[in-house]
């Protein structure tokens, strides 16, 4: 024996009780995606869905975290319609908004882009007071293969914790700032020479705020882990230095394979995730292809 440790760790079965069990849904069907979360959703007409389809298909989100709709043709107006079914559209400031939309944000990857938009772990705009609870990605072109959003279930990632760990992070606030992620996109020139989305952002207007560790979800009253490397600067009284050696654990956990799926585009397919318990990832794994997404974001309510 030559005396080797172990350098890994397995991890224990961690699952989500909904993706075994659907609802008897009466106005679509729900395919699960894996046993951490997502569904495809198919045999919807999100144009002449009735509002008992609606309110269905808000369960069939609570449930499975994120969405990945099917066969769709839906104009700008369309898609703005559907969204205000779910809550209110709300304007992205980072970005211009497409011409006539105030609340679409048009996200585009040419094939020569070099890095995609939303290429990093997160959950969006947390350095926001009110974070969006929905965001919908509509797609327009999508590469023949490639560019999948990857999603990670932070219920599962909270519920997973060492308990011990859990007790000394309950309470416990985290300062999210936009300067973590956005301020590196928005002056690098490398980074913004080849990516298509303006990312408009004033260093004198930095947004940040303070938010909880683990957020309580507002429709299932579950717990959510509410950090990660994209926002998160610091604990509430700390150093980033003295924060990041615990973040950065926290951050590790939080994409266990486990918790994770992955869902596949197609023109006309038709995605919604609820940001209060999932973090997601623009997986760039499509050079010299083009990608074309039309964005909404929903209003959401203050973390707690
Ligand atoms: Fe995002």
């Amino acid at each position: 024996m030559p005396g080797y440790i172990s350098t890994y760790t397995y991890q224990p079965a961690a699952g989500h009780v909904p993706q075994f069990a659907p609802r008897d849904y009466k106005h679509f069907s729900v395919e699960p995606v894996t046993g951490a979360m997502g569904a495809v959703v198919t045999g919807l007409d999100l144009t002449t869905a009735g509002d008992a389809a609606i309110a269905e298909l808000e369960e069939a989100l609570t449930d499975h975290l994120a969405l990945m709709i099917r066969d769709q043709d839906l104009a700008p107006d369309q898609q703005v319609a559907f969204a205000r079914r779910l809550g209110s559209p709300v304007p992205w400031p980072h970005a211009k908004p497409m011409e006539g939309h105030p609340e679409i944000t048009e996200l585009i990857q040419e094939p020569n882009d070099k890095y995609a938009f939303g290429g990093t772990w997160h959950s969006d705009s947390c350095s926001f007071e009110r974070p969006p609870k929905y965001t919908m990605l509509y797609c327009v072109e999508s590469p023949p293969v490639g560019g999948d959003t990857a999603f990670s279930n932070q219920y599962l990632a909270w519920e997973t914790l060492d308990p011990a760990l859990r007790d000394e992070l309950e309470g416990v606030k985290c300062l999210n700032s936009d300067e973590v992620g956005y301020a590196t996109v928005a002056t690098s020139d490398e980074v913004m020479g080849h990516t298509t989305t303006t990312i408009a952002f004033d260093r004198d207007h930095i947004e940040e705020v303070l938010h909880p560790v683990a957020r309580t979800h507002p429709v299932t009253g579950r717990k959510a882990l509410y950090t990660n490397s994209s926002f998160t600067a610091a604990f509430e009284g700390k150093t980033q230095e003295e924060s990041l050696p615990l973040l950065e654990k926290l951050w590790e956990h939080s994409i266990t394979q486990e918790f994770t799926c992955r869902l596949r585009w197609k023109k006309g397919s038709l995605a919604i995730w609820d940001n209060r318990c999932c973090m997601h990832y623009a997986t760039s794994d499509y050079p010299g292809h083009r990608r074309h997404m039309r964005r909404i974001v929903l209003e959401g309510e203050r973390p707690v």
